[in-house]
């Protein structure tokens, strides 16, 4: 099935409905732009941040990992610009108190608000074209003048009813640990330049109008890697992470027709040159997962010079601000994109429909699920015997509800690639059947040789 036949919110019902993804709060009706990672949810939000640190930490030898606080001094978003700079410009509806986005509003009619653009600049563009833009709730075109909207989400650290509590921000982006952390891991590693540091992160955004899923959320995730490099090396460390980053799309099992690149127009306060990998999102098309930021050695610059501590690099004498690289993946992005793509409806020759999940076998939530063929005669507890064998090396599970065909398709539903069904036979011949996703193949395996077999599919 393509993404074009694909409906979101088919999607989104189906995630909720298995187990992948709630509605933050929702008992209190939910809160909007958080949501939670059910029991099969946070196991494939899991594999795809291993296969992620597998392919960026381990398989290189000069990445490393790290894993920085979430609270942060609030020096460090001052001097990071994100006080400042990190806004979006917003107007009132006079008539129903509703707000827009004007930058995006006036992006819709065709006319381009720069991101440097001063907020005179923007109330100009916005007053020009104001009675082109409709409120989306009442249909007005009465707004007020457009007001930079910060980002950055408050908090409190201590005591917070006393003067003397100390008012904090929770990450904008997750990078910002990694060159808070730059010295740390240069005393403590000693790397050669270039080299890596790699952290999954939770990043917080005041988003004013959080939509389409987890798709834009307040709460979410960043997989970033920061690479430091010699300023005369950029251009091409650039050109490689930008194509090591597309092939990893297509290992996580991205097919290519649902990706493609997008230059940005409008750079952000800090950086020098950007492009997106976006998804073809099924309802929704095709929008950003991840951004990749040439940010050349603005950071370490601005930390240098308010932190009061030297930054730079000592490469056998010569001393210099490293540039960076910076790859940034929205994991709720991601996680939206690989069920987008697995989701599917087959038709099968019998006429019937079977809903399916396709996942690349290491992205399954469950990896195998044991099936006895029925609860009596003692084919339970064989099954269960299968089950503490493999239990160890795999996320299994075991079912004896309704007919195997049944269990079959459920486990279908959710993506498990095999399923081990234990019966009448197996008692006599110690063999059981295993079924394959999808091929929906069947064959005998010998339960002495299940470990084995299992291995190698795996692998
Ligand atoms: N450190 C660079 C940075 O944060 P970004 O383009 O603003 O760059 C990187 O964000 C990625 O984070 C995006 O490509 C997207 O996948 C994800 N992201 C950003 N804002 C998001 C939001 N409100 N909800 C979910 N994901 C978001």
């Amino acid at each position: 099935m393509k993404n074009s036949e694909k409906k979101m919110d088919e999607i989104i019902s189906f995630a909720k409905e298995k187990g992948f993804v709630f509605p933050s709060s929702e008992i209190y009706g939910g809160l909007a732009g958080a949501y939670d990672y059910g029991p099969l949810g946070v196991e494939l939000l899991k594999n795809i941040k291993d296969f992620w640190w597998r392919e960026n930490i381990y398989k290189k030898n000069n990445y490393y990992g790290l894993d920085s606080a979430i609270f942060k001094d609030p020096r460090v978003w001052e001097a990071s610009g994100h006080t400042a700079g990190f806004s979006d410009p917003m107007a009132e509806c006079k008539d129903c108190n509703a707000r827009i986005r004007v930058d995006k509003e006036l992006e819709k009619i065709g006319v381009r608000a720069d991101e440097k653009m001063s907020e005179e600049e923007i109330n100009k563009l916005f007053s020009e074209n104001k009675d082109k833009i409709k409120c989306a709730k009442c249909g007005s075109s009465n707004f007020s003048e457009a007001k930079a909207f910060n980002l950055l989400v408050k908090s409190n650290l201590g005591d917070f009813t006393s003067k003397n509590s100390e008012p904090v921000y929770l990450p904008g982006e997750a990078c910002q640990g990694i060159y808070l952390n730059f010295k740390n891991v240069v005393d403590s590693m000693h790397p050669k330049i270039p080299f890596g540091v790699g952290q999954i992160g939770k990043a917080f955004r005041n988003e004013i109008s959080p939509r389409n899923f987890l798709f834009r959320t307040r709460e979410f995730e960043q997989a970033d890697t920061q690479f430091f490099v010699k300023p005369e090396e950029n251009k091409e460390a650039y050109e490689r992470i930008k194509k090591e980053r597309w092939q990893w799309y297509l290992n996580l099992g991205i097919s290519e027709e649902n990706l493609k690149w997008s230059q940005h127009d409008n750079l952000v306060f800090y950086a020098k040159d950007a492009w997106d990998i976006e998804y073809n999102f099924p309802s929704y098309g095709f929008d950003e997962v991840e951004g990749i930021h040439d940010r050349s050695d603005y950071d370490l610059t601005v930390h240098q010079k308010a932190s009061g501590t030297d930054l730079h690099f000592n490469d056998n004498g010569e001393k210099f601000i490293p540039w960076v690289l910076e790859t940034s993946m929205g994991l709720g992005r991601v996680f939206l994109a690989v069920l987008s793509e697995a989701f599917d409806l087959e038709k099968l020759e019998d006429g019937s429909e079977r809903r399916i999940l396709r996942f690349k076998k290491e992205l399954a939530p469950v990896k195998i699920a044991i099936l006895p063929l029925m609860k009596k005669d003692g084919l339970a507890e064989g099954a269960m015997e299968i089950f503490d064998m493999l239990a160890g090396d795999y996320n299994v599970i075991y079912s004896d509800a309704a007919s195997v065909g049944k269990r079959y398709r459920k486990q279908d539903e959710i993506g498990t690639p095999y399923c081990v069904t234990y019966d009448y036979d197996s008692k006599e011949d110690q063999t059981v059947t295993v079924r394959e996703r999808d091929s929906m193949e069947q064959e005998r395996v010998k339960i002495s040789d299940l470990k084995e077999y299992f291995r190698k599919k795996f692998n």
